[in-house]
Parts: C-alpha cells; sequence; structure tokens
C-alpha cells in the first residue's frame, strides 16, 4: 500500500493521450503534478501556451482549455517552471469534415434472401476531393453485441460481409447499426451511424413467376416468401407502358398480343427484390378481332333468270394468332364454296350470302351479304361520276332518296380481280390502282343488311399515257412530192386520244420543215421536194397526256421527168402543163440524119429527141 502511495504521490502524467478531434473543436487536457512541486507550464510544439488557458485545480492537477483548435498534428507538453522538467505530453491530430470525407449511405441490405441470410451489403457515396487511395472498414453492432466490430473492408464504396451469423433468428431482434471509417495515409475518418431495423433490409429473393393467358385477362402467380412478414409486390407488363398493380390477375390484355411480365416483391420497407426473369405469353384470340371483308358482285339474269353471283372475301385476323388454320366457307342455298373468289348461281329471288370462319369446330365468325330480288324496287345511286387525278380514281355520285347506312364500291380492271371498299359519304377516292389500266367501277347503297342494286360508271383510265406508237406505212416518192401515210397502234388500253400529227421532214442539210394535220388524218403529200435528193421523215402525235414519234424513215426523190412514164394520171396533167409552158421542140434541130454516127453523137441525138417522144406520147 505505501509502495502504492508512493507511486500515486509521486506520478505526473497528461490526459488523455493521442486526441483525434474534429478540426475547430475545444478540448480540455489534464496534467497530474504529483511528483513536481511548484508551477508548471504549457508547450504546443515546443511553444509556450499562454498562462490563462491554465487552471490549477490543485496541488496534484492543472487543466488546460484549448478553444477552437485548429492544428493538424500537434505535441502538447507539461513541463515544471523549477526544474524545467517534461512532466508528460500527448499527441492531437485533426480531421475535417468538409476536407476529408463527407457520407451518404445509399443502402445496407442482406440481398437475395428467402430463409437464411448470409451476406450482409452496404453501399455508401463518399465526397473526396482528393483521388487518395482510401481503404473503408464497416464497423457493425446490433443488440447482442453492442461494440462495433469490423465486419468486412474494401477499397470501394460497397462490402459484403459473411460474417454475421444471422442464422439465429434472435439476431434480428432489434436495431442494428453500421458505421464506415475511411483510413488513408494522412487521416481517418467516421461516417455517422446508419441504423436499421434488420427487417427492414431484407431483399427477397427474386419470384419465379407462371403466367396463364385467357382471351381477356392473364393470370399471373409467382413465389411467395415463406416469411409470415407482410410482403408486397410489383407486377410489369405491357407493350410499352408500365403498370403498377397490386393483384394476380392483370385485366382487359388485348387479344393475340404477346406481354411480357416481370415481377419483384418487397417486405415492408425493405428494398425491392430482382425483377423476375421475364416471362412472354400470346394472349387468346378474341373472334371479334376476326373481322370479314365480304362482298358479291350479281351478273345481269341469263334467260332463265338465274343469276351468277361472283362471292369474295378477305379475313382480316390479329397479326400473330395462336390459330394457324382457319377454314372459310360461304354458302347459299345449298350451294358451299371454299375459298375466295367463287361463283354461285342464284334464282331471281333475294338471297343471303352467309359466310362463316371456323378453326376446327369452333366459330370464330361469321357475316353475310344480301343478293336483292331481281324485281326488288331498291333505289340505286344516281349521277355517278368519275375522274382521274394523277393515278387515283376520284369516285362520286349522288345519293338515292331513301336512307341508306353506307355505300359499297367495287373496282376492277380485268373482270377477275375485284376490290371493294365501304364508304359512309357520297365520294370516294381509289387509290393503289394499276397504273393506266382502265377500271369498271360500281356503287351499290346500302341499306342495314340489305343491299340495294348496283350502278356502273363509264370504265375510266387510272391514269391516262402517252398516245399510241406511230408507224409509218408507206412513202411514195416522186421527184418533188412525196406521199406519206402512217397509223397509229396502241399496245396500251389507256393511251391517250391523238389530237394532231405533225410531221417533220428536210434533207441532210436541213432545215427541218414541219405540218401539222388534225387527228382524222393519217397521209400528207409533202410538196416542194428537191429532185434526187435523200430525205428523213417521222410523224409525231400529240395527245392532250403527252407525245409519241414515229421512227424516222428515209426515201429518195425521183430524177426530174424520169416518174413521167409511169405516173399516174392525176400527175400527167399537171407534167403536162408545165411541158407546155417549155417551148416546143424544133424537129429542125433532131440530127435524125445522123442515126449511124458514132455512139456519143447517138446518145446526144436521143437526149434531144427524147421530150420530143414524151411530147408525142402526151
Ligand atoms: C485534487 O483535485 C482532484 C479533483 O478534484 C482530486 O481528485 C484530488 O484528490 C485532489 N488532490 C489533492 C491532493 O487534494
Ligand atoms: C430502429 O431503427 C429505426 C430506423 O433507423 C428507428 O426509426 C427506430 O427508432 C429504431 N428503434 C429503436 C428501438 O431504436
Ligand atoms: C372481345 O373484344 C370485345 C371488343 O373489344 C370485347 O367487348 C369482349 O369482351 C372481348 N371478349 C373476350 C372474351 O375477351
Ligand atoms: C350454310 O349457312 C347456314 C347459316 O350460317 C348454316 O346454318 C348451314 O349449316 C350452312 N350450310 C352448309 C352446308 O355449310
Ligand atoms: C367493263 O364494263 C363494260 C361495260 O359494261 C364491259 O363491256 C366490260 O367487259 C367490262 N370490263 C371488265 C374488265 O369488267
Ligand atoms: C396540236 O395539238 C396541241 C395540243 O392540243 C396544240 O398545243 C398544238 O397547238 C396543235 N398544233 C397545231 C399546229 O395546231
Ligand atoms: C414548224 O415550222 C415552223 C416554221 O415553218 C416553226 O416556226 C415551228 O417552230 C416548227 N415547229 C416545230 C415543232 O418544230
Amino acid at each position: 500500500v505505501s509502495a502504492d502511495r508512493r507511486y500515486h504521490a509521486n506520478l505526473c502524467n497528461v490526459i488523455p493521450k493521442d486526441l483525434y478531434i474534429e478540426m475547430g473543436s475545444d478540448i480540455e487536457v489534464l496534467c497530474q503534478t504529483s511528483c513536481a512541486s511548484g508551477k508548471i507550464f504549457w508547450t504546443l510544439n515546443s511553444r509556450p501556451i499562454d498562462e490563462s488557458l491554465s487552471n490549477v485545480i490543485n496541488s496534484s492537477l492543472t487543466v488546460l482549455s484549448l478553444r477552437t483548435f485548429t492544428h493538424h498534428n500537434a505535441t502538447l507538453q507539461c513541463h515544471s517552471a523549477n526544474t524545467q522538467q517534461i512532466l508528460g505530453g500527448t499527441t492531437i491530430r485533426t480531421y475535417s469534415k468538409t476536407n476529408i470525407a463527407d457520407f451518404t449511405f445509399l443502402l445496407c441490405i442482406f440481398p437475395h434472401v428467402d430463409v437464411v441470410p448470409h451476406l450482409f451489403t452496404c453501399k455508401w457515396e463518399h465526397q473526396m476531393n482528393s483521388s487518395l487511395k482510401i481503404h473503408y472498414t464497416v464497423l457493425y453492432a446490433s443488440l447482442l453485441r453492442p461494440s462495433y466490430t469490423e465486419i468486412c473492408s474494401s477499397y470501394v464504396t460497397t462490402c459484403t460481409s459473411k460474417d454475421i451469423d444471422l442464422s439465429d433468428k434472435v439476431h434480428f431482434f432489434g436495431n442494428a447499426s453500421v458505421i464506415v471509417r475511411a483510413k488513408a495515409t494522412a487521416w481517418e475518418a467516421y461516417s455517422n451511424p446508419y441504423e436499421f431495423d434488420h427487417y427492414d433490409i431484407l431483399q427477397m429473393i427474386r419470384p419465379e413467376v407462371t403466367v396463364t393467358a385467357f382471351p381477356d385477362h392473364l393470370l399471373v402467380e409467382w413465389t411467395r416468401s415463406p416469411s409470415t412478414r407482410t410482403c408486397h409486390c410489383q407486377v410489369k407488363y405491357g407493350k410499352v407502358k408500365t403498370y403498377t398493380v397490386w393483384e394476380y390477375t392483370i385485366q382487359s390484355v388485348e387479344s393475340c398480343t404477346h406481354y411480357n411480365i416481370l415481377v419483384r416483391c418487397a417486405l415492408d420497407k425493405a428494398p425491392w427484390s430482382d425483377w423476375s426473369r421475364e416471362t412472354t405469353v400470346l394472349t387468346k384470340l378474341n373472334k371479334s378481332d376476326v373481322k370479314l371483308h365480304l362482298w358479291r358482285k350479281v351478273a345481269e339474269p341469263k334467260k332463265n333468270a338465274i343469276r351468277n353471283v361472283h362471292i369474295m372475301w378477305t379475313v382480316r385476323k390479329p397479326l400473330i394468332t395462336p390459330y394457324k388454320n382457319y377454314m372459310t366457307g360461304a354458302n347459299s342455298t345449298g350451294s358451299l364454296c371454299y375459298s375466295s373468289p367463287c361463283d354461285i348461281d342464284v334464282n331471281q329471288d333475294a338471297h343471303r350470302i352467309n359466310l362463316t370462319v371456323f378453326h376446327g369446330e369452333i366459330l370464330l365468325t361469321e357475316d353475310s351479304v344480301y343478293v336483292p330480288a331481281t324485281v326488288e324496287s331498291l333505289l340505286k345511286v344516281t349521277d355517278l361520276q368519275t375522274s382521274n387525278l394523277k393515278g387515283v380514281i376520284l369516285v362520286s355520285w349522288k345519293a338515292p332518296l331513301q336512307p341508306v347506312s353506307g355505300y359499297m364500291i367495287d373496282w376492277t380492271h380485268n373482270g377477275n380481280q375485284y376490290y371493294w371498299k365501304e364508304s359512309k359519304y357520297t365520294n370516294t377516292r381509289l387509290l393503289d390502282l394499276l397504273d393506266k389500266k382502265p377500271y369498271n367501277i360500281t356503287v351499290t347503297p346500302l341499306f342495314g343488311d340489305k343491299t340495294g342494286h348496283g350502278t356502273q360508271a363509264l370504265q375510266i383510265c387510272s391514269r391516262v399515257g402517252n398516245p399510241g406508237n406511230v408507224t409509218i406505212i408507206s412513202v411514195e416518192a416522186k421527184d418533188k412530192s412525196a406521199i406519206l401515210s402512217w397509223s397509229t397502234r396502241s399496245q396500251e388500253e389507256c393511251s391517250g386520244a391523238v389530237i394532231n400529227y405533225t410531221v417533220f421532214y428536210g434533207t441532210q442539210k436541213g432545215p427541218t420543215l414541219n405540218v401539222t394535220v388534225d387527228y382524222t388524218k393519217q397521209d400528207l403529200c409533202l410538196k416542194d421536194l428537191d429532185p434526187d435528193t435523200q430525205y428523213s421523215v417521222y410523224v409525231k402525235a400529240t395527245a392532250l397526256t403527252g407525245t409519241s414519234k414515229s421512227s424516222e424513215r428515209l426515201f429518195k426523190t425521183k430524177r426530174y421527168g424520169k416518174w413521167l412514164v409511169n405516173a399516174p394520171h392525176g400527175y400527167k396533167k399537171l407534167q403536162w402543163k408545165k411541158f407546155r409552158e417549155k417551148p416546143v421542140p424544133n424537129p429542125g434541130h433532131s440530127s435524125v440524119a445522123l442515126w449511124s454516127s458514132p455512139s456519143y453523137q447517138k446518145v446526144e441525138s436521143r437526149s434531144n429527141i427524147t421530150p420530143m417522144l414524151n411530147w408525142l406520147r402526151e
């Protein structure tokens, strides 16, 4: 005891040791002075501290109070004033909250937990201005482990621990708390404690989903947590939108549509589980989504009053359907056909043609179309007008006096393939037509489920093209004229009507001359040509919608006079007149006597005598 007392009596020390404080905070440090007598003084980093900060309690204890401490790293010492002996010392380091560390906890979870959680993950954010390498450590405390212990460490801002044994549910009782410590070479910082209820951070395992499709709803089922705690779940589905529902049944789905379904769950306040694997289902077909497009053409009655009815239909169904094979069939009074188009005969009475679509034994949909009796006095549309514009045919008509429910317009370019559509109005536009084809268009008024008689428009072309090809048939060349004839041949039904023809002709040296005649003429006499000269000629046909040209034709005019012998009668007279204007050759100039002369003389005399002979012949 005496030894102890002596020890204590002589004790000198500075407490606390190794202070680590926030920069700018206040501290108090004690100097135990039992071993010395007299006054003491303090030094901070070897420099004396103002005496007023030191407060002597009694002979064995002095307290130093430092306000707003700002040194980074300091050594504080207590000295005896008498002996200059150091009685004790401590170090003080500071950290700055604003400069070194700013923590935000994002979450701490027990991820993918179902029955026994065994992993514990924390994520945090740490605002740092420097790029220092920081070593993080997570410290954990709970009711059963009241002091903070290290559970994991990492160099990134997330950390997972396998060390918390939670197999015993007792651990789940009460709150837990974590702190993150950040350590760099020069400093160390702690986050604020993050406190949580264990159940609030239990993340459920992602659910396994099964979906059953019905025509108008989907039944979504998934594995449930064995936990007795209340849990809630989200079901995500839809083609574009995301709905959040709390039900197992997705109502009012579209038929024949792919749905992608995802489910996730969470306990009470805990974070969501991961989304389940995506489950894709195709909803069943709703019969009302199968649409029929049905029409018929009724021919004029034959002698026995039997009428041919051309029936045609298309089935419009959703793009994707769970049913592959449809069976369609139309029937009326015993006649039955299975594919469109088909023809049946009906008598003069009114008839109804039924169309049904079956999938196996299931009737998917049906429709019917009316064929009025031959004598039925249903009104027609009147004043049916058509016009074409850039490949589109515009059709308009006047409504009958009876109220109608609409009109059916049908059109064809070949009598085999028909197109048809309904209109509520007294005009329509026919699009997607074949270019330059003549169309027969019929408009039939509809009266509820009955139909009236059709009215056919004059045939009209979807577009009128150039005039038909022009071909030069013949050129009969004389010496100073030529008779040209040509024809137009149209390969296309919708070629433009010729308004006039222009004949272009000329010699190689030019100029090119032209003559225009109206469409009624297909021949022309080209006059004032030079004899014995090659000409080229072609014919251009002009229509309102364009022009077409013949190919070029070459011909040569005859030498002057040579044609005369064989000339047709009418042209001889013309030539006669011209001849008469020339002086009558004088027979006296003829050298008949020289007939036996050498050949050059013969030639000369023959040429002299020819005009005379010709004149005589005439
Ligand atoms: C000095 O004061 C301290 C604190 O009040 C006390 O514990 C101690 O016994 C005192 N010492 C003497 C010698 O009075
Ligand atoms: C447990 O933690 C939660 C969330 O931090 C808190 O609201 C609650 O008061 C804590 N409960 C107890 C008993 O400390
Ligand atoms: C089919 O669709 C129609 C119209 O969209 C709807 O009124 C009807 O309830 C649906 N039927 C079924 C069985 O889904
Ligand atoms: C013809 O159609 C009617 C009405 O849909 C139907 O009752 C009948 O069974 C059909 N007849 C045949 C031979 O398919
Ligand atoms: C178009 O109608 C006319 C007049 O009724 C008819 O002569 C012609 O054969 C029809 N053409 C087609 C392709 O239906
Ligand atoms: C030929 O017809 C076209 C088209 O109508 C017209 O523009 C042109 O003037 C006519 N030519 C003559 C020479 O009449
Ligand atoms: C036809 O000839 C006349 C002159 O005779 C000329 O003015 C005109 O341009 C010619 N027409 C064509 C289409 O070449």
